[in-house]
């Protein structure tokens, strides 16, 4: 037990106690106000995500599903595997029948591009001749009834086929720009995913390197926390046994301040009892020897008046008898030397003690907080090896060269690509324009054909309208036969690529059936065998690692990868945090200097316990004491002698009388005076005492015990204390590090080492192929198609509108009449056709 035994520890001990009450924060580790901090890490491996490309449908998406739905009834054969195979693995003998099978349906579209081909130009040759010596085409011979009528639904035929073939020529306008806008972007996507997929393998250690770093921030808290721990701890267990201690202490204060007081009074009585029994003896003879004297002078018969004072002096001799007092000796030896302690030095000391709790915790914690922050200080070995251990290194390499030959194989076919979109979209534009020309040529033929219809009548010079109309529907003719010819072969080389890449790919890659293949042994060549160039686990299949990576697997699940790996083998920090709490399980407190009473203090109450100072007879003590000294007053008798003394007409019995009351005087003034002081001093120390003794008695007692407890219980407390702190503690730093080991494994499995990007990149390679490029490129040539094959009606009726808007030179007819009044032509005229 170590007790600084001067002012100057106490001093020191007020001092830290001071610091600490400024310093304290109530932390307690247990306790749900102190909930765990939430940990914040740094996230990683996000960059490697791809984003899904789909978009929304748009506005021509019903057009897009129309010409799948065409496509579809082109080509209604399925995915032709053995053919594919053949053409992968031997080109040459490919058989073209086999080809002209499967593609059937894109044969007889071939078919009908010939003729159209073939017949359009031709009939456009024909008519050209015909025209040119003036046999077709001219105008009509003669107005007659049914020839408004004719020209009517004709004109109406013609502005329909014009406003579909607007309709078309728009459409083909916007899906030859989109489909444009769309191959850029979708041909750079190529190389740009390969770069970011050739990170997949290789960025790993990196990335789990730093994943493995972040453990200084769970780290740094513990070792923080550690720092704190001793105080905090103590000043737990200050607050917890503060409620114990300080009440103890104050009754403890309160106790040596009685005990002293009851020693006094102890002292007092003694010191009393023994003046007035050695007062007694001379006391009883001086009275006895001034009655006797008294008794003699006042008997005398010449005293007159003396029968009153004789009476008083008859009565002069002590009231109460000393001697009849019980011995506090006994008491006095056993409590000889009592107080040995200084009851409040004591107090104060011990406050002070406890009151360094926190402290004192904190110092007897150090040497284990300074080993814990040494193991703490260091990184677990399995964290330590989270990246080293990936053993990646060799699929790595394999993985990064089969894309970067990925990459310089496609290099040169997406120049390609991009060279042949160019002159396809030019293609686009001029032909498209054309059939835009053809629009307008018709639609300016038709109104200036109307114009000069209904400006017949006014005057000849009027006709040229007319005229003028003809000859621009005669121009858009023109312009259909003499296109007619690029018109059908750009749509057939667009159909044929499109509708392929329809059917062959994108159909095959929806339904998964194009992995399928790839996965079927000797379908690829030996060269393209992706499972082994992707460095696929042996057992997984190309579809099976599609499916699960979109699952969102980690990568060695699909990968075959030096040697296996296991995150969770690097995230088991267990042996870790056991250090940590063997360490602090097995920690001592100790806490023996919280003896709250010294031995002399101790040997104090007891003394006091064993003295027997109840035991004294009190009331032997009031008995004596309420007795008058003398047993009249003496005073009184005084004063009566030296009246009398006056008053006697006998001069030397009034002048005896007078010197035996200076006599009395003077006794009175040497000595009663005093012992009357002492019998109210004893008064007041017995009445003290037999007030107090008994209850100090029992608070001795019971004080003893109580400390005697405290002094084995307060160090169990203190050890149950910290130990469910310790826990609290251990959970809450243990927390952190569980924080840390479930945001890694999900960084590591979902984020880093994942093999999502993989999924993503093909299904966003048949999102950009199929959805962005496909669509419209297939749009494209449905539109032009719809715009080609809607010239024809309008060659033919455009040739037919044209007569009727040429002037009609003839005779008056009769039959005319009708027409005569609804165009009020006034003179009609005859002319061949
Ligand atoms: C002990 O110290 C505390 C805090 O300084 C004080 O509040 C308390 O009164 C003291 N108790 C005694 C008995 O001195
Ligand atoms: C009692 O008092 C007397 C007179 O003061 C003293 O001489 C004596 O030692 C005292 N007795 C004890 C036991 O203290
Ligand atoms: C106890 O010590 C204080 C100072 O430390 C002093 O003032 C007081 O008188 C002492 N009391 C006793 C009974 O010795
Ligand atoms: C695979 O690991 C072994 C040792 O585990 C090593 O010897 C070998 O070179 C590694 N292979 C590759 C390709 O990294
Ligand atoms: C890719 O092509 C570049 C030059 O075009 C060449 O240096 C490089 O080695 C090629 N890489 C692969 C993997 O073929
Ligand atoms: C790819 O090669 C591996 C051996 O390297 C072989 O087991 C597997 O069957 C091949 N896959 C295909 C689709 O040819
Ligand atoms: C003795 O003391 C008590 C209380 O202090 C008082 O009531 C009583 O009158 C006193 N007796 C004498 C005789 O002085
Ligand atoms: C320690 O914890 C146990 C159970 O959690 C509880 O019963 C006990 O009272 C606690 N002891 C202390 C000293 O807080």
């Amino acid at each position: 037990m170590r007790r600084p035994g001067s002012l100057g520890s106490i001093a020191l001990l007020l001092g830290l106690e001071l610091a600490l009450c400024r310093a304290q924060v109530n932390t307690q580790y247990c306790g749900a106000q102190d909930q765990v901090e939430k940990l914040h890490f740094t996230s990683l491996g996000r960059g490697r995500w791809l984003d899904p490309q789909g978009r929304p449908p748009g506005s021509l998406a019903p057009l897009y599903r129309m010409v799948r739905g065409f496509l579809d009834v082109v080509q209604l054969n399925p995915f032709p595997e053995g053919l594919v195979r053949v053409a992968l693995n031997e080109p040459s003998s490919v058989r073209t029948s086999d080809v002209v099978r499967y593609e059937a349906g894109y044969v007889v579209c071939a078919v009908i591009a010939l003729l159209f081909l073939l017949i359009v130009p031709t009939v456009g040759f024909c008519f050209c001749c015909c025209r040119f010596r003036r046999r077709c085409g001219g105008r009509v011979k003669a107005e007659h009834k049914s020839m408004a009528c004719e020209r009517g639904s004709l004109m109406t035929f013609l502005l329909l086929i014009t406003l579909f073939l607007l309709t078309g020529v728009v459409c083909a306008f916007i899906t030859n720009q989109r489909t444009h806008d769309e191959v850029g972007p979708g041909v750079r996507a190529v190389p740009s995913v390969l770069n970011s997929l050739q990170g997949l393998v290789s960025d790993i250690p990196q990335e789990l390197q730093a994943v493995a770093e972040q453990f200084s921030i769970p780290q740094t808290l513990v070792l923080e926390d550690l720092d704190d721990f001793g105080v905090n701890i103590g000043s737990t267990i200050h607050t917890q046994l503060r409620g114990t201690v300080y009440p103890m202490l104050t009754s403890l204060q309160r106790l040596g301040q009685d005990l002293k007081v009851s020693l006094d009074h102890l002292q007092r009585l003694n010191s009393s009892t023994v003046y007035l029994q050695n007062g007694q003896e001379p006391l009883a003879f001086s009275l006895r020897d001034h009655k006797h004297n008294l008794l003699f002078l006042l008997q005398n018969v010449q005293c007159q008046g003396c029968a009153n004072a004789l009476d008083l002096a008859k009565l002069l001799e002590l009231g109460a008898n000393f001697n009849q007092l019980p011995a506090v000796t006994d008491v006095l030896q056993k409590l000889q030397g009592v107080p040995e302690a200084n009851f409040s030095t004591m107090v104060l000391k011990d406050n002070s003690t406890f009151n360094t709790l926190p402290f004192l915790t904190a110092l007897e914690t150090t040497d284990t907080v300074q080993d814990l922050k040494e193991e703490m200080a260091k990184i677990p070995e399995e964290v330590k090896s989270l990246a080293k251990g990936f053993p990646g290194s060799g699929a790595a390499d394999r993985w990064r060269q089969a894309l970067a030959q990925a990459e310089n194989t496609s290099r040169p076919y997406l120049h390609a690509i991009q060279k042949y979109e160019r002159y396809r979209w030019i293609a686009g534009y001029v032909l498209s324009s054309v059939i835009l020309l053809v629009v307008i040529c018709n639609l300016l033929g038709l109104s200036l054909g109307l114009l000069g219809i209904s400006a017949r009548e006014d005057s000849s010079h009027m006709e040229i309208k007319g005229e003028a109309g003809a000859q621009f529907l005669m121009a858009g003719v023109g312009l259909s036969f003499l296109f007619s010819g690029p018109f059908i072969l750009l749509i057939f080389a667009t159909f044929l690529v499109g509708g392929n890449i329809q059917t062959l790919v994108c159909r095959s890659w929806e339904s998964q059936e194009l992995y399928q293949f790839a996965d079927t042994p000797g379908n690829l060549p030996p060269s393209m065998n992706l499972s082994h160039l992707l460095g696929l686990k042996k057992d997984i299949s190309i579809l099976s690692a599609y499916q699960q990576c979109k699952e969102g697997v980690p990568l060695w699940e699909v990968l075959q990868l030096n040697g296996s790996y296991d995150p969770e083998k690097h995230l088991d920090i267990s042996k870790y945090t056991v250090q940590m709490q063997e360490e602090l399980r097995n920690f001592q407190v100790d806490m023996q200097n919280l003896d709250l009473l010294t031995e002399a203090a101790k040997r104090d109450l007891e003394a006091f316990r064993h003295s027997g100072i109840e035991k004294i007879d009190y009331p032997s003590f009031v008995a004596q004491v309420q007795k008058p000294l003398v047993k009249i007053d003496i005073l009184k008798l005084i004063k009566e002698l030296e009246q009398l003394g006056q008053a006697q007409s006998n001069p030397d019995l009034g002048q005896r009388l007078t010197q035996e009351a200076w006599a009395l005087q003077a006794h009175y003034e040497e000595m009663i005076i005093f012992m009357q002081t002492h019998m109210v001093m004893l008064n007041q120390s017995v009445h003290a005492l037999s007030s107090s003794a008994s209850r100090l008695q029992l608070l001795a007692s019971e004080t003893l015990v109580k400390a005697n407890s405290l002094k084995t219980d307060l160090p169990t407390w203190i050890e149950q204390i910290f130990k469910n702190e310790s826990e609290c503690f251990l959970n809450r730093e243990t927390a952190y590090f569980t924080q840390y080991v479930d945001w890694a494994r999900q960084m590591v499995t979902e984020h880093i080492a994942t093999c999502q990007p993989l999924s993503e990149a093909l299904d966003n390679g048949r999102v950009i192929l199929c959805d962005h490029i496909a669509n419209p490129w297939n749009a494209f040539w449905f539109c032009l198609a719809w715009c080609t094959f809607l010239l024809i009606p309008s060659i033919i009726f455009a040739i037919k509108t044209t007569k009727h808007f040429r002037p009609i030179r003839k005779r008056l007819s009769s039959t005319s009449s009708e027409e005569t009044q609804l165009f009020h032509i006034p003179r009609v005229t005859s002319l061949k056709l």
